[in-house]
């Protein structure tokens, strides 16, 4: 494991960063290429390394992916095209992949068998593999199917209708593409409305859903074709330099091309709240995922609670949330957020204790955390533990910090931004 020196006492932050490419979609256009008929064209590919993952397991189903410089493109011969893997689907670091995955084989009459490495190994799975055994797919995995290696023994399913008990859009998804797969309707019903991707998929590739406030029909049977995307860059990643803008004195930061989609977008409206200096320069033209410009500036914060329906819109942007409320004057209230405990780390931990050594005051609830502001930032040696947006998050924070700041563990960025330290470092004076 390496150790990284973060740039820190940082006095302003100035100038323009093109985000690149949604996580989120970037899988969905590899899934949906692969799984409809003929050529699909994906520019502003995310070559993280999640992402990568998903080519490389939709390779091994037999699918042919060529790809260079963000450009890819994909033969899919629909679901029926995809054959009996002779290698085991390594799945890296994404829950993503997993999931969505897992809805795509339930549906496929062959055999597979699915990995991933140690956090994907301690996530729960059951939240997919029950629903799917219940259509007629045959899975087993480690601890009575509940976690990592899973197999899966796919074949003829009944259509879905399920109400989800929490709501994630990874389950949702995967019951939507075997749904996809099923004889007749389904109807899926999500507690709260969460990122809505795999729906604007369906229509672009030329197929059908609807959508009823959280209530999801989908028909079986249906053809998707082949067509051309343009991935939005990802608001999840832009968080981070929204902060970064928000909290170091006397910046201002442009973000271009940011995914703007209504379901993504709590981090602009919690930020809003909080009295950050934010611009939004929509652009009109796009219509499959709404795009814009966002131009920050630092300006005084508030604290503000965050909870409700509002959490699955900002869910991955909660621990940059954290350290923006260490720079707030008053307490900040985080709730209803449990699903952080099972995230690519326990995100409340994890938070809490990496802010800590910084100096944050900053403490752990069942559902969340509680943030007291504003305090100064000392540093000290922090860790990803693995996870990206951890990583991030701690690079930001060292920006404050007075003492010298070490991050462990940096490699762990690439899941989802391998060219953050460029970005970051192209914005200090
Ligand atoms: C994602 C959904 C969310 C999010 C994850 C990506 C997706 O997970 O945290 O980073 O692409 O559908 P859940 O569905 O588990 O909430």
């Amino acid at each position: 494991m390496t150790s990284l020196k973060l740039k820190t006492n940082i006095t302003s932050l100035n100038g323009e960063i093109t985000i690149p490419g949604d996580k989120s979609i970037s899988h969905r256009s590899v899934m949906f290429g692969s799984i409809a008929h003929g050529e699909t064209k994906v520019s502003n590919f995310l070559p993280g390394e999640d992402c990568l993952s998903t080519i490389s397991c939709f390779r091994k189903l037999g699918v042919t992916i060529e790809e260079s410089d963000g450009q890819l493109r994909i033969i899919g011969k629909g679901f029926e095209g995809l054959i009996e893997p002779t290698e085991v689907l390594d799945v890296g670091n994404s829950g993503t992949t997993i999931r969505l995955l897992m809805g795509i084989l339930a549906g496929r009459p062959f055999f597979s068998s699915l990995v991933g490495d140690e956090s994907i190994g301690k996530r729960p799975m059951t939240r997919v593999t029950n629903p799917l055994s219940e259509l007629g797919a045959r899975i087993d995995g480690r601890k009575n199917g509940s976690f990592t290696p899973i197999s899966i023994r796919g074949g003829e399913l009944k259509p879905v209708n399920y109400q989800l008990p929490v709501a994630s859009a990874q389950v949702k998804s995967a019951l939507i593409l075997a749904g996809l797969q099923a004889d007749g309707q389904s109807v899926i019903i999500e507690p709260e409305e969460t990122r809505d991707h795999t729906e604007r998929m369906i229509i672009k590739f030329g197929g059908e859903i609807h959508k009823d406030n959280q209530q999801i029909i989908v028909k079986g049977g249906q053809k998707l074709t082949g067509t051309t995307i343009h991935v939005p860059g990802d608001i999840s990643s832009a968080a981070f330099f929204l902060v970064a803008g928000a909290i170091i004195p006397g910046s201002e930061v442009v973000l271009k091309n940011v995914g703007l989609n209504p379901t993504r977008t709590g981090i602009i409206e919690v930020m809003q709240k909080m009295g950050a200096d934010l611009k939004i320069v929509q652009d009109e033209e796009s219509s499959f995922e709404p795009i814009g410009d966002l131009i920050i500036k630092t300006s005084n914060l508030k604290g503000t609670v965050v909870e409700g329906d509002l959490i699955p819109k900002l869910i991955d942007e909660i621990p940059i949330i954290a350290l923006l409320a260490t720079q707030a004057e008053g307490t900040t209230i985080i709730k209803d957020a449990e699903e952080l405990k099972v995230k690519e780390t326990n995100r409340i931990d994890t938070v809490v204790h990496e802010l800590k050594k910084l100096g944050a005051k900053i403490e752990a609830t069942d559902d969340g955390m509680i943030i007291h502001g504003k305090s100064p930032l000392n540093g000290g040696t922090v860790s990803s533990h693995g996870d990206h947006r951890i990583g991030m998050m701690l690079a930001i924070a060292a920006l404050l910090c007075e003492e010298k700041t070490e991050l462990d563990n940096p490699e762990a960025i690439s899941v989802s931004y391998p060219n953050f330290f460029d970005h970051l470092n192209s914005l200090i004076n």
